[in-house]
């Protein structure tokens, strides 16, 4: 199973949809390394990109927010927040257990579930609220 981005996911800004595509890419090869067992080391890289690159990620977000005064931007943070404890639970129970299908198990609940709901629901949300005030 992979994470397949289309146009349902777009929020119609350019740099939060590029940093989703780039989001939905990487997951699909942690995926694919753990389905694969291409080894320790690769999903470790893997998984060290995906971390830093989501607090990127929010972080493009919430600037965006703030610059916006958008009116949930707290609950909003809330959500990326909640997301970043459960990733680095899921980098402890890799560091514990390794790479494998029970990896694959919980990026699906953890990462896949998660985003695909946050983008939908969240994301699109902010989305609509920047049309017409970005780049004015
Ligand atoms: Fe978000």
């Amino acid at each position: 199973m992979s994470i397949v981005w289309t146009s349902e996911y777009a929020v119609g800004v350019p740099l939060i949809d590029q940093q989703h595509q780039e989001l939905f890419r990487r997951i699909n090869s942690l995926l694919q390394a753990c389905n694969e067992g291409q080894g320790k080391e690769k999903v470790a890289e893997i998984l060290n990109f995906l971390e830093e690159y989501v607090q990127v990620h929010f972080g493009s977000e919430e600037e965006v927010m703030i610059k916006y005064a958008y009116p949930e931007y707290l609950a909003h943070r809330k959500q990326h927040q909640h997301f970043v404890e459960n990733f680095m639970d899921l980098k402890r129970k890799f560091e514990q257990e390794g790479a494998g299908i029970h990896l694959v198990v919980t990026t699906n609940k953890i990462v896949v579930d998660w985003l695909r709901n946050h983008i939908l629901l969240t994301d699109t949300k902010l989305g609509a609220f920047l049309q017409g005030r970005i780049g004015q």
